[in-house]
């Protein structure tokens, strides 16, 4: 093939090194470091305290003080991500501190000013997104063990005690679950390509399995994840300045900007895996509601560009949806439809999901103590700044009109 870029269609795993994808943690980070050198150590260290800092009141404080650094000594991939994960967090930190209504709307520049050095470099945004606290922020307690919740935690805390750890650590087990069908996709697209019907169908079952493992490993989010913790407190951190009311104008970047800048906050919006096995099953999410269209693709400027670069590469695949609708087998067609339903059951899950940990909390303290406006903005919003439930029920619709019509 004449292309610069390697094609997924190509059968190697090409798209490792070009995409940044492994082939064990897929789009996660594979073995992040934990720890950086001085003088980016201070980053570290207030990172690693952050719930015990904001509890004693000294966060801000502390951040204030730190001096400011020239990126150019982080040096590899590994060490600048480590640097944004930090900083994401200390950031988020520093703007919503105990989470009760005390904002500040300007980030120092002594903190600001390398942070957005490292993210224009990374192609990343300067604020938490779901490529550091999810895809970066793990390790494994036993290094020679299994990618298991036991044998694994994460690197940086909120307030908030073990759900943020359950909330991460679960997010980036569904996706590893996953990604174990990246594999598959060069194999489709070459099955495509030679009309070979029974690799294709082959291919479609892994996929259909690995998704539908994704989902029991989804299931485990409600042994870790407690609904008060995580809608009262971890979503308070994870909360971008966009579409925000409370941060209406932006944040101020200190430094960097003359004017406050808007980011939507992380979520799971901005995983890269659900998109590609969408864009592989040629689920159209570009032609559902504009709104939910555009928020998926504007979320896709919040993935690591090597990411975004797979997920445009895909989209000038070869259509598995318009194959397998010419080829008229009936095994063939429902192998294919069981890979839309896996994905419709994950998008169920996730709703059901949604409703317990955001919908059904924000209801209850309305209850309390809220203005029935103030209940309606929290019920509805997302960490992503979207009306949740709406936008999750269109972006399921869309997946279900994917499906082939069986005879
Ligand atoms: C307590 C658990 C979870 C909650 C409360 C939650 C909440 C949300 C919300 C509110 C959105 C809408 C976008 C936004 O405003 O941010 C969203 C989108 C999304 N979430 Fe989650 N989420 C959870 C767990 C997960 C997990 C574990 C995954 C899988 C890795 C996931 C995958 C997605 C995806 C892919 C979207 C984009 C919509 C789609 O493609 O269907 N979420 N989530």
């Amino acid at each position: 093939m004449a292309h610069d870029k390697a094609s997924p269609v190509e059968s190697s795993w090409k798209i490792d090194e070009e995409y940044h994808i492994d082939e064990d943690v897929g789009f996660a980070l594979p073995n992040p470091l934990e720890e950086l050198p001085h003088p980016y150590d201070d980053w570290i260290s207030i990172a690693k305290n952050l719930p015990a800092l904001i509890e004693k009141d000294q966060l801000r404080a502390e951040v204030e003080k730190l001096k400011m650094l020239s990126i150019d000594d982080l040096q590899g991939h590994k060490s600048q991500r480590l640097a944004h994960l930090a900083l994401g967090y200390i950031t988020m930190a520093y703007v919503w501190n105990k989470g009760d209504g005390d904002i500040c709307k300007v980030l120092p520049s002594n903190i600001a000013i390398p942070y957005c050095r490292l993210s224009e470099k990374l192609g990343l945004p300067p604020i938490l997104v779901y490529a550091d606290c999810v895809l970066a922020n793990w390790k494994k307690k036993d290094p020679s063990g299994p990618m298991t919740y036991e044998n694994m935690d994460i690197l940086f805390s909120f307030p908030g005690g073990d759900c943020g750890k359950g909330f991460f650590l679960i997010s980036l087990l569904v996706e590893l679950a996953a990604a174990s069908a990246i594999k598959e996709i060069p194999i489709i697209f070459k099955a495509v390509q030679h009309q070979d019907q029974d690799t294709l169908q082959k291919a479609l079952i892994d996929i259909t399995s690995c998704l539908r493992n994704a989902l029991e490993v989804f299931h485990q989010i409600h042994d870790y994840v407690d609904p008060k913790e995580f809608f009262g407190i971890l979503r308070i951190y994870l909360s971008g300045w966009k579409g925000n009311p409370q941060l209406s104008e932006g944040l101020l970047y200190e430094g960097v900007w003359d004017t406050p800048k808007k980011f939507a906050g992380g979520s799971a919006a901005q995983s890269s895996i659900f998109q590609c096995f969408d864009v592989l099953l040629g689920v159209k999410q570009s032609a559902g509601e504009k709104s939910a269209a555009e928020f998926l693709q504007e979320m896709r400027t919040y993935m690591p560009p090597a990411h975004q670069n797979f997920l445009r590469s895909l989209e000038s695949g070869p259509s598995v949806r318009e194959f397998v609708l010419s080829e008229g087998n009936d095994s063939l067609q429902a192998a294919y439809n069981d890979c839309v339903k896996a994905m419709v059951s994950l998008r169920s899950y996730h709703l059901q999901i949604v409703t317990k940990y955001i919908v059904i909390p924000a209801h209850q303290q309305s209850m309390k103590n809220q203005t029935p406006e103030e209940l309606s903005e929290k019920e509805n919003k997302g960490t992503g700044g979207t009306d949740v439930m709406q936008f999750l029920k269109s972006v399921r619709r869309t997946t279900e009109i994917a499906l082939l019509k069986e005879e």
